[in-house]
């Protein structure tokens, strides 16, 4: 048997999972939630979530995968017991994650391309609906789409192809840096502009009056999105520390990384879509029109946007190499597959996978008779899927399991190891008890349109 991976430094590991979380949710969703939602009411009501839902279950997936030194399957093959039904969870976060990553790196691939364009210059200086037809004529080519995926799929096999330390602690160590670099100077970048003032206002300033159980929700569900949990990612990523390494305050410091970040990237969104008097658009539009159009119009326009869209192809990277190394070791720690193989595998078949969803602007049955049928294209249908069903329940499952019906000895051994926040036990446990399953089915119900009665 082939000595199992690990991390070579406490700091590649939390690197690594904070490129986990940090990806596309905090750039182009935490903002665009936070001006929705009444401005700092929701970003006190996001901490609090990530507090009392996000961080236990984030603990209790690092500790499941440290435990069983395993990725999902294994880890509950070995943890509840060969037949036992818990293992269906470890498969749906197999099968989240793959499904993820299938539509994840078709909008990776269109970061790659604006980077690129960028970088030509090719987007500088136009209007609204210039841009606008750039962002369209995108969507609707196959060839351009297809194309930036693959390129996009192969960067992220090569650094998985690498290995734990080599590849994925590597890459992470340096790309995370990068990332902050990018962030921070865009940032002192916007706040010199006339929009920092009003944008300090949508973002953080009280506004009762568009608050409600929506905000709530949203908060929740945004909480466990951004967070990476639900689908075994974190837990495939526990499972290469050592067992002195400290869970709780890795824990910690991944979900305030993840935190700031988000909260970095709506200070410097707004003030450069308020200094042109433009209105905040959500997803895409915000990304991929607005901000350009906005961006565009400083001095140095060009330069910023360059920077704008590697940093979104660099959240986006550490986070599609999450994804893949859940697939990925499923094959190494099951099949005992060499991982180069086990990559090409499991990263051959999501590429295959992710072709209908680079197809739904441009090829009929993926996109147009899809809507007519269900109302969604292949894309939006795969992302309504799992961030509404499967991450939820991947959720649940991981909360309940860790705290109903793992082994008493193990959990708290685990959860003690290297730790001084020892004292934080027995909150731990009631949180994952009561608090976070009946907050994730609260959720759960809303998405599915069951609170909605008025
Ligand atoms: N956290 C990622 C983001 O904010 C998205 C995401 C959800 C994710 N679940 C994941 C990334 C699992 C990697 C693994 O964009």
């Amino acid at each position: 048997m082939a000595q199992r991976a690990h991390w070579k430094s406490k700091a590649g590991f939390i690197l690594a999972a904070a490129g986990s979380a940090v990806g596309l949710g905090n750039i182009w969703k935490f903002p665009y939630e936070t001006g929705e939602n009444g401005g700092g009411i929701f970003v006190i009501v996001y901490l609090l979530c990530v507090l009392l839902v996000g961080l236990p279950v984030m603990t209790a997936e690092i500790l499941l995968g440290r435990a069983a030194q395993c990725s999902p399957v294994g880890a509950m093959r070995k943890l509840a017991g060969r037949r036992s039904g818990w293992v269906i969870f470890g498969w749906l976060g197999v099968a989240s994650s793959f499904l993820i990553l299938s539509y994840y790196s078709v909008v990776a691939g269109w970061s790659l391309h604006y980077t690129w364009l960028a970088a030509k210059g090719g987007i500088n200086g136009l209007g609204t609906e210039a841009t606008k037809a750039i962002y369209m004529e995108l969507f609707g080519n196959p060839w351009l789409n297809v194309g930036w995926h693959f390129v996009f799929m192969a960067m992220t096999m090569a650094v998985v192809a690498a290995g734990v330390s080599r590849g994925v602690e590597r890459w992470s160590i340096i790309l995370m840096p990068a990332l902050f670099i990018m962030l921070g100077g865009l940032l002192i970048r916007a706040m010199t502009l006339d929009g920092f003032g009003p944008a300090m206002d949508f973002v953080f300033g009280f506004h009762a009056e568009d608050f409600g159980r929506r905000g709530v929700l949203e908060a929740l569900g945004q909480a466990f999105f951004s967070l990476s949990l639900g689908m075994g990612a974190i837990l495939t990523y526990g499972s290469y520390l050592k067992k002195e390494d400290d869970i709780m305050s890795a824990a910690v410091t991944i979900s305030a990384l993840d935190t700031v970040i988000a909260i970095a990237a709506a200070m410097v969104l707004f003030p450069i879509i308020f200094s042109h008097g433009m209105e905040p658009a959500a997803g895409p539009g915000l990304v991929f029109i607005t901000i350009p159009v906005a961006i565009s119009q400083l001095p140095a326009g060009s330069f910023l946007m360059m920077i704008f869209f590697a940093l979104l192809v660099v959240a986006a990277l550490t986070s599609a190499i999450s994804m893949l190394e859940v697939a990925t070791s499923y094959f190494v720690d099951e099949r005992s597959w060499p991982r180069t193989k086990a990559t090409l595998v499991a990263g051959g078949a999501i590429t295959l996978v992710g072709i209908p969803s680079a197809l739904s602007g441009s090829v009929w049955f993926f996109g147009s008779s899809m809507v007519s049928v269900i109302g969604m294209n292949w894309f939006d249908a795969l992302g309504y899927l799992t961030n509404n069903f499967m991450l939820p329940l991947g959720g649940l499952g991981i909360a309940l399991f860790t705290a109903w019906r793992l082994n008493d000895a193990i959990r708290h051994d685990h959860f003690l190891s290297g730790t001084k926040l020892g004292v934080f036990y027995r909150a731990w446990l009631f949180l994952l008890k009561f608090v976070v399953p009946v907050a994730i089915v609260f959720v759960f119900l809303d998405s599915i349109g069951m609170l909605r009665a008025n």
